[in-house]
């Protein structure tokens, strides 16, 4: 069986503030590098709180002054169903650290409608997504992707144990999934389109992460146990940008 992320980067950082430093200039160039090439630029973001720090840092001077506002489209990776302007949204997180403060046009905001019962916000978005495909695709080939690793080694909205075919044939998922011991109820892009992105980050800051990160980069190749190893884009790169405290359990300090 091919292991898993052979074709993936580490970068390992002090702390996270250094990562996210990293991981905004990176955002930076590979926006100004997409708009030169294609004429925009496609983002996926991500939820949690790992990300809340690169996004001010797009949001703020110096990048806010130089970013290609007009020409990036934000979409999300995952969302929970709760309405925008809950705290749990990741929408709203992004939109109150970004959008409330920058010129990104309302028309390139793509959110998940998370106030939607699961199935029909999984279907809503398919359809946003079409509308924004690249040839031969139902949806489009992202130029970034963000992506979080839980603790128990969730991304996006992959939780272990589920299915690793699970939206094989379908671009958004919902998903029903016991989480933190609450039942929760969100949707997800499926690997199909992550594995068709140009670059994928994966941010991972913290010791809690440290076992999963190790599992997932280094241990036996089990995808329903670690779904973030069902992400191996096919012409695209994987970064894994990790702390020094998610890494300890690393070997090696860069991997190939
Ligand atoms: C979400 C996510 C999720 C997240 C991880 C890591 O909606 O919460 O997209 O997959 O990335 O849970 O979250 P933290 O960054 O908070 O650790």
């Amino acid at each position: 069986m091919r292991q898993p992320m052979n074709t993936s980067k580490t970068e390992i950082f002090a702390n996270h503030e250094e990562l996210s430093q990293w991981a905004a200039a990176r955002f930076a160039e590979i926006a100004t590098r997409a708009v030169k090439a294609r004429g925009r630029c496609l983002v996926a973001l991500a939820g949690g709180g790992t990300p809340r720090r690169l996004y001010q840092l797009l949001a703020a001077p110096p990048l806010a002054d130089s970013l290609p506002w007009a020409h990036i489209h934000w979409f999300w990776g995952d969302e929970r169903c709760v309405p925008p302007d809950d705290a749990g949204s990741n929408y709203g997180q992004v939109r109150q650290i970004i959008f409330d403060r920058v010129p990104a046009p309302e028309e390139n905001i793509h959110r998940m409608r998370g106030e939607l019962p699961p199935k029909q916000a999984a279907q809503d978005y398919a359809r946003q997504l079409r509308a924004y495909a690249d040839a031969g695709l139902d949806w489009p080939r992202f130029d970034l992707v963000l992506l979080g690793l839980g603790a128990d080694g969730h991304t996006a909205s992959l939780f272990p144990g589920s299915p690793p075919d699970a939206g094989a044939a379908s671009p958004t998922l919902a998903v029903t999934a016991d989480y933190d011991g609450r039942p929760a109820q969100r949707v997800t892009l499926t690997p199909p389109v992550f594995n068709r992105a140009r670059q994928v980050f994966f941010l991972v800051s913290g010791a809690e992460k440290a076992d999963a990160l190790a599992a997932t980069l280094r241990g036996a190749h089990d995808p329903t146990r670690w779904p973030a190893q069902r992400i191996q884009p096919r012409e695209g790169e994987v970064t894994w940008l990790a702390d020094e405290a998610a890494a300890r359990q690393l070997n090696d300090r860069s991997a190939s």
